[in-house]
């Protein structure tokens, strides 16, 4: 048995928050009755419908994963109010309706996964999963122990303290710095926070998958193996953290 919200992002319906919207607008039935959040069901046996039409007619698309190197003065969103150009513009070529795994922002470059498995991003975006990231910073003030030894604790920052961070100087003068949280500019305010305010941003490592052969712009779809991984990795992630 799984849950109703869990079993419809997994059929690619949307992801699953949305499913749980849908659920609770009363558009979903099982078994001819309006679905409750949170209810069971039994995948392929139990009958469900949305908008009356039963899961199974809804065209579900194949799930494509994709990996890009943003580069900086992209937005990471499917349609920019300003008009500004779009990650989405960086892979126009791909057919299905993906959308960016978390975000970027518009200066940082790097890593930024795409898809459209709601299951998985709702894995890997959310806190409870714990997927690492990995940035390397420009600063304009290197940290010295007393710094390093803060980030390394956790920093408190106006929404709150953040986990402890990997953080080390790389031989060439950039900061590395190691996440598994996803709060807003959260690398430059903790950067900042000890004084070493980011100049430029590079995601260089998001969990099991690193940039290593791609340039600037250019971007490739996922193999079997490293789907596969990105999905155990959720999933070990999450009992270290249990
Ligand atoms: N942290 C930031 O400050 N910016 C990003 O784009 C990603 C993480």
């Amino acid at each position: 048995m799984e849950r109703l919200q869990k079993y419809m992002a997994g059929l690619g319906i949307d992801s699953r928050r949305n499913c749980e919207l849908l659920i609770a607008q009363g558009r979903v039935t099982v078994e001819g009755r309006v679905a409750v959040l949170g209810e069971r069901v039994e995948p392929g046996v139990t009958h469900v419908c949305l908008d009356g039409e039963p899961l199974e007619n809804y065209s579900r698309e194949d799930l494509v994963y994709i990996m890009l190197y943003k580069p900086a003065g992209y937005v990471t969103t499917v349609q920019d109010e300003y008009d500004r150009a779009t990650v989405l513009e960086l892979v126009s070529d791909v057919l299905e309706r993906i959308v960016p795994v978390g975000r970027l922002d518009l200066d940082t470059e790097g890593l930024l996964l795409l898809t459209n498995d709601g299951e998985l991003t709702y894995r890997l975006t959310h806190p409870r999963f714990g997927v690492e990231k990995e940035y390397v910073a420009k600063v304009k003030n290197l940290p010295g122990p007393a710094e390093l030894d803060q980030l390394r604790k956790g920093i408190r920052l106006e929404d709150g303290l953040t986990s402890p961070a990997k953080v080390d100087i790389l031989p060439n003068g950039l900061v590395r710095l190691v996440i598994h949280e996803g709060r807003k500019h959260q690398v430059k305010r903790m950067l900042a926070a000890v004084g070493c305010p980011v100049l430029a941003l590079r995601r260089t490592r998001f969990g099991s998958l690193s940039l290593r052969g791609l340039h600037r712009g250019e971007y490739r779809r996922l193999n079997d193996s490293e789907i596969r991984e990105l999905k155990d990795m959720c999933s070990s992630a999450q009992r270290q953290r249990t």
